[in-house]
């Protein structure tokens, strides 16, 4: 499935700092995915500075936003911002929440319906935290909003073994550079749907930036070979290759 997300909920806060194309496009999945079914809590996991949660939160998406860092000097700053600016001073803890803690370890409230974020880290770091969270809800399906900065195969591959539901896929460019946004559900034994593919099933063939990350990728995994004993570098390029040959 290739879409970009569109929506039709609007950002409202002028006074905040624009989101680059990586961010504004979770953003918009958020908002497209709210739209159709709006979520009660908004989880952004590794949320640094916290620019994604300030504009879901200035947004009429709706659902309490939830700033998330095992940094406790980030999460400090984030709450003096809510102290100190005019844009965010008006929201209470009604809508909103601050977490000094690893992400491995939030607890979703059972019987609601929660959205979480895990942007801008590796995806083998992004497994050790699903792995926790999903020993943690075994019987409530969890929507995610994927977007690793690195190791994105073996991501897909946990996401495709442990059943996961693709709900929407897409590639962004920030910078010259290419990131995979995968909006997915965590698996319960009613969850159907299609599972997330090992490599995305997002290329476009007259779309010079994909080709630019799937040559990438194909390049990466190449000169992995040289040095991987394993076969798993060979397994990998061997997925990229498929890719690259049903492209005319
Ligand atoms: C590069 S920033 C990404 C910020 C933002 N999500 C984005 O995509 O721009 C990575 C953040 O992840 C946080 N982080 C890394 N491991 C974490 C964990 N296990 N639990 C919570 N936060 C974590 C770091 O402290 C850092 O603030």
């Amino acid at each position: 499935m290739t879409t970009s997300a569109s929506t039709t909920i609007s950002q409202q806060s002028a006074q905040l700092p624009a989101l680059g194309p990586r961010l504004q496009g979770i953003f918009d999945v958020i908002a497209l995915g709210s739209s159709q079914s709006p979520y009660d809590h908004l989880w952004d996991c590794c949320c640094d500075h916290g620019y994604l949660g300030f504009q879901l939160l200035a947004s009429d998406i709706g659902g309490q936003v939830h700033f998330v860092d095992q940094l406790p000097h980030l999460i400090s700053d984030i709450a003096d911002r809510f102290s100190q600016d005019e844009a965010l001073r008006q929201f209470s803890h009604d809508d909103y929440q601050l977490h000094a803690i690893d992400a491995g370890s939030v607890h979703f409230g059972s019987n609601l319906k929660h959205l979480a974020v895990f942007a801008g880290i590796g995806g083998e770091l992004t497994i050790q935290m699903l792995m926790r969270l999903a020993a943690q809800h075994t019987q409530q399906p969890i929507d995610y909003v994927f977007c690793p900065s690195t190791t994105q195969f073996d991501l897909r591959e946990y996401l495709h073994d442990s059943g996961f539901v693709l709900l929407q896929e897409s590639l962004v460019t920030e910078k010259g550079r290419q990131y995979e946004i995968i909006w997915a559900r965590s698996p319960v034994a009613d969850t159907i749907g299609p599972r997330v593919s090992l490599t995305g099933d997002l290329w476009q063939a007259d779309n010079p930036d994909h080709q630019r990350y799937l040559n990438k990728l194909i390049t990466h995994y190449r000169n992995r070979l040289k040095r991987d004993p394993t076969g798993r570098a060979q397994y990998i390029l061997r997925q990229y290759q498929a890719c690259s040959a049903t492209v005319p």
